[in-house]
């Protein structure tokens, strides 16, 4: 991603606020003019003292009144532009912060699940941050700054061209210097990002993985990562800030330079008599306005360089692979349940495509009726999730088709696919909230009852009556519940937004083997009429499935009911005696 376009991407965010960057510039002109005129007063003060003792005061005397009045429309000028400079800035980084976030939603599973939870964090909240302060700073400074380097070199040609030129030959030397150091630094800002992502990882693993780490010892190990991290962090910082800190002392050497050089010929100019004195102390003064802004624009080019840096890294983010977050545009309702797969290849990874013999899934087809129970065993790393995957459209496949209603689910609403599919998973996912809001998170109009005779269907209601507050117990990490509980809990939610359709992968695996059997029949009830994907571990569980596929690695090596494949005697049979 070139600099360039990261600058477009910021200027697209900044145009929304154009009526405040158009005040800012208005407050800057008049902070300008008003601050370059007081030399002009002064200089006429100036030349009102004749000499010791001989002093028009009727010439000073509204000189001084012009000073006052041009000092305190250039204090409330400045005033004005700093607080539209922030309604800027802090404008810009809620919309970026904002759409970040939303992207968050679009990324593709297989980008949240091959990038670090706590980089990405990183760069939502301190990337923004920085992002911010840069802004501003740069606002401020370029908006005047621009503008009284523009105002100065202006008047000082009006007044004299060759003092003028000689300020402006010199110009580009501090220019050079200040742009030779920013670049340097910009590396070292980008680097800077980049460990602070990687601190917040680390950070982000220590805290999710505790009872992992614990476990295993691995403390010191952890310990001893987090050192090397913010040890880089530190190196890459200092050095940092030693390129931006010699930025300002170089400039400010060659802007004495011009200093001096308008000094001396100016005051041969006066001595000759071609300028007054008055006219040589407000151009001294001048040289002075002219040269401070290209100070404080390096002094910032520095903070710019880290803001781009921080804009960068946030953009990456927005650009990142995102599913188009709708899907295709076809609504899919009311759904027969007929699902079919027709000759699907897959691999995870992106080169699967070159190569058909190395992929994952291979040449899978397969009919479900409606109202089927299919079931899906085999080994673990057989590749029984990832069906799962590629039927929710987690990830696409890579060749071949899978329809539902005979409807192609590519060109289907992501939002109206996922929502035929009632979905337990192995790993447990609870929204916020209470007890009862977590089990309506899909069917908010539900009545009390209704989620009652849900929980007790699959007996999650004993369980929760004992809970502090029963139903209205608000689920944290800390409130206890075992996995086991909070899978009853998912379960408890499916069968109550009860979607024409079921997946359920290892939807049981946390529970205790009696309860299991317990809820097998309430499965059986909610399976009625519906087509079913189950993925169990425990075989005795799918017998009665309509088909069973027998996957090892990656493949359906069998295909049929219980007693059919029982009968053929092939690797089911093998599978169901060990499980016994
Ligand atoms: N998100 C992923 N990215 C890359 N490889 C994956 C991902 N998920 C699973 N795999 C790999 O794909 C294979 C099949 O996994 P999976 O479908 O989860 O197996 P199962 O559910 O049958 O245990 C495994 O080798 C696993 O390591
Ligand atoms: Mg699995």
């Amino acid at each position: 991603m070139t600099d360039k376009k990261v600058r477009g991407w910021l200027f697209g965010y900044i145009k929304a606020y154009r009526s405040y960057v158009i005040l800012s510039l208005i407050c800057a002109l008049i902070n300008v003019a008003a601050t370059l005129v007081i030399p002009v007063f002064i200089g006429m003060g100036i030349d009102g003292i004749l000499s010791k003792g001989n002093v028009i005061w009727d010439e000073i005397y509204p000189v001084m009144l012009m000073i006052g009045g041009a000092t305190l429309i250039a204090a409330v000028s400045a005033y004005i532009m700093g607080i539209s400079n922030n309604r800027i800035t802090i404008g810009v980084v809620k919309d970026i912060r904002r759409d970040a976030f939303d992207r968050l939603h679009g990324l593709t599973i297989s980008y949240i699940d091959t990038h670090k939870h706590g980089d990405m964090i990183s760069r939502v909240i301190s990337d923004a941050d920085a992002l911010s302060d840069g802004l501003l700073m740069g606002f401020s400074t370029v908006f005047t700054g621009g503008l009284s380097i523009l105002g100065t070199l202006g008047f000082m040609f009006s007044v004299s061209a060759p003092i003028a030129a000689a300020v402006v030959v010199v110009t580009p030397i501090s220019l050079f210097v200040a742009g030779f150091i920013a670049k340097r630094s910009y590396k070292m800002f980008l680097a800077q990002s980049e460990d602070r992502g990687e601190q917040t990882s680390l950070m982000d693993e220590a805290l999710f993985d505790l009872r992992t780490i614990k476990a295993f010892s691995q403390e010191e190990r952890i310990m001893r990562d987090y050192d090397d991290i913010s040890e880089k962090l530190k190196n890459d910082s200092l050095g940092a800030t030693f390129f931006s800190s010699i930025t300002n002392p170089a400039t400010r050497f060659v802007n004495s330079l011009v200093y001096g050089a308008v000094g001396v010929i100016g005051a041969l100019f006066a001595v000759k008599g071609s300028i007054t004195v008055g006219v040589l102390t407000c151009f001294l003064s001048y040289a002075n306005q002219y040269t401070k802004p290209f100070n404080e624009i390096s002094g910032v080019v520095a903070e710019l360089q880290n803001a781009i840096a921080c804009a960068k890294r946030i953009m990456e983010l927005s650009y990142a692979d995102t599913e188009d977050v709708h899907g295709g545009d076809t609504v899919l309702t009311d759904t027969n349940g007929k699902v079919s797969v027709e000759k699907i290849y897959f691999s995870y990874d992106d080169d699967g495509k070159a190569d058909k013999s190395k992929a994952l899934i291979q040449d899978l087809s397969l009919t479900v009726e409606p109202g089927s129970r299919v079931a899906i065993v085999g080994p673990t790393g057989a590749g029984k999730s990832t069906i799962i995957n590629l039927l929710m459209r987690f990830y696409d496949v890579d060749s071949g088709t899978i329809r539902v209603d005979g409807k192609d689910i590519n060109t289907l609403t992501h939002d109206s696919l996922r929502g035929v599919y009632g979905m337990v998973l192995q790993e447990t996912w609870l929204s916020e909230g209470t007890v009862r809001e977590c089990i309506s998170y899909g069917r908010e109009d539900a009545t009390f009852d209704e989620i009652v005779a849900a929980c007790k269907a699959c007996h999650a209601h004993e369980f929760i009556m004992r809970l502090e507050s029963g139903y209205d117990t608000v689920i944290r990490d800390d409130s206890g519940l075992s996995e086991g509980m909070r899978q009853l809990l998912c379960i408890a939610r499916a069968m109550l937004s009860l979607p024409q359709m079921l997946i359920l992968d290892e939807a049981t695996s946390s529970i205790d083997a009696r309860t299991e059997l317990k809820i097998q029949s309430a499965f059986s009830a909610m399976m009625v009429g519906r087509t079913s994907f189950i993925v169990a571990h425990r075989l005795k569980t799918i017998e009665s499935a309509d088909v069973i596929l027998v996957m090892k690695d990656g493949r359906v090596i069998e295909q049929g009911s219980h007693e059919q494949l029982l009968a053929a005697g092939g690797f089911y049979k093998e599978l169901y005696e060990a499980s016994g």
